[in-house]
């Protein structure tokens, strides 16, 4: 059996007895914490952990990682990846004074780039997406949700979660798809919502569903977009597909799409930069997951999403990237975590458990986004730094040195 130690981890964090459930409240302050640390790998599997003076264990290959600190990798649940062209000409605009719906009713926005992913061929595509998600990897990202939503018809939705299902298969990290074709009226069915949203329901999902391509469904619940009842009714169509909601909601508007998202049992609601005591009460007491998704307030200059209340009001609370070309052109989940620290006022500690244990179960996968043993073997070796309390203060730093996936070191 190959097995890998990391020896002198300076400080290990988030290693818990058992994988833990989601984190709510006063046990997101809670980072377990081992100084002087041993890590022991076997095969894709973490096998022991504990204070390196205890550790009498030999290994096929050892690393020694003095000065370094030992954390799960970074677990993105929101991702627009899988896009063609960029649209950084859009900032130009931004900075004369459009906002994003301005910017989309001018001819930019999602539907300029559904226009390129439309045109690209599904090769390009793949590669494209694909060096992406390598970037996102050498910054610590080590699980990842990547939607759907840039094709808006049949052909183009298939061809989208194809590229998918392929990056599942050659990825080195564990991905996760969903099907957001419900993430803008395409210009076919401009004045006709409801036929594009029957082509979805009766025409696209049941082949999504029979073919195993996505994981969960997505609906951009928004003024403009997709009204609570449009919602609902995706959301219900997908649910008897065995296909969990994550959705986009209150991105601009408040307009009930939580309650909507939390009565679907949604296993997501995403964004939230807006965000009432009547939202407050319906996500209360549920099991879904708020995400917050700070890259994009941070580049589209709109709130941030109260993160603060929520995790103090004892909403499961994760952090994701949004990574995608028109509000959130960066993956980098370190940037996230300084965000969610500066400017959500979040401590070090429960941007790192946003990031990793509640990302993971954000998308299903608790086998991943935590140091327990018997969790997927998928870990960050920091660059020298002192403390953890980095993660949180030195925004715009690569501080990943290098990823260890499935056991392997990459
Ligand atoms: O999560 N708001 C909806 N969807 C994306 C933006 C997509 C785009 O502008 O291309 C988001 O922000
Ligand atoms: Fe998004």
């Amino acid at each position: 059996m190959a097995s890998l130690l990391l020896t002198n981890i300076a400080q290990l964090l988030a290693a818990y007895d058992s994988a833990p459930a989601v984190l709510r409240g006063k046990q997101m302050q809670n980072l377990p914490l081992i100084e002087q640390a041993y890590l022991l790998i076997e095969e894709d599997k973490i096998a022991a952990f504990g204070l390196m003076k205890d550790c009498e264990l030999r290994a096929d290959k050892e690393i020694d990682c003095s000065n370094r600190i030992v954390l799960p990798g970074f677990c993105d649940s929101h991702s627009h990846i899988v896009f063609a062209g960029d649209r950084s000409h859009e900032l130009s605009l931004k900075n004369q004074g459009m906002d994003y719906q301005a910017i989309a009713n001018a001819g930019g926005g999602i539907l300029s780039t559904v226009k390129q992913v439309r045109e690209v061929e599904e090769e390009e595509l793949f590669d494209q997406s694909m060096q992406r998600l390598y970037d996102v990897i050498s910054m610590g990202t080590l699980a990842l949700e990547i939607k759907s939503g840039y094709g808006l018809d049949f052909d183009s939705e298939l061809k989208m979660l194809r590229v998918i299902r392929r990056m599942k298969m050659e990825s080195p990290i564990p991905i996760k798809a969903t099907f957001l074709a419900a993430h803008a009226i395409p210009p076919e069915f401009t004045g006709n919502k409801e036929g594009y949203i029957q082509e979805i329901i009766e025409q696209m999902l049941p082949v999504v569903a029979k073919e195993g391509l996505a994981d969960f469904i997505d609906v951009f619940c928004e003024q403009g977009y997709f009204t609570v009842t449009d919602t609902e009714r995706i959301l219900e169509a997908g649910s008897k597909r065995n296909l969990l909601g994550k959705v986009h909601v209150n991105q601009f508007n408040s307009i009930g799409g939580v309650q909507a998202a939390v009565d679907a049992k949604a296993i997501s609601v995403d964004h939230l930069e807006e965000f009432t005591s009547v939202d407050l009460q319906a996500i209360r007491d549920s099991n879904t997951i708020a995400v917050g998704l700070p890259n994009c307030s941070l580049y589209l200059g709109i709130p941030y999403t109260p993160a603060r209340l929520l995790i103090d009001e004892n909403i499961a609370f994760a952090l994701a990237s949004d990574y995608n070309p028109g509000s959130s052109p960066s993956g980098n989940m370190q940037l996230v975590m300084a965000l969610a620290c500066i400017k959500m006022k979040l401590s070090t500690e429960e941007a790192l458990l946003a990031s990793t244990v509640n990302g993971a179960h954000a998308m299903s996968m608790a086998h991943t986004g935590s140091i327990a043993l018997g969790q997927s073997a998928n870990v960050i070796i920091s660059k020298p730094i002192h403390s953890y309390r980095q993660f949180g203060y030195s925004f715009g730093a690569n501080l990943v040195d290098h990823v260890i996936i499935n056991g392997k070191t990459v």
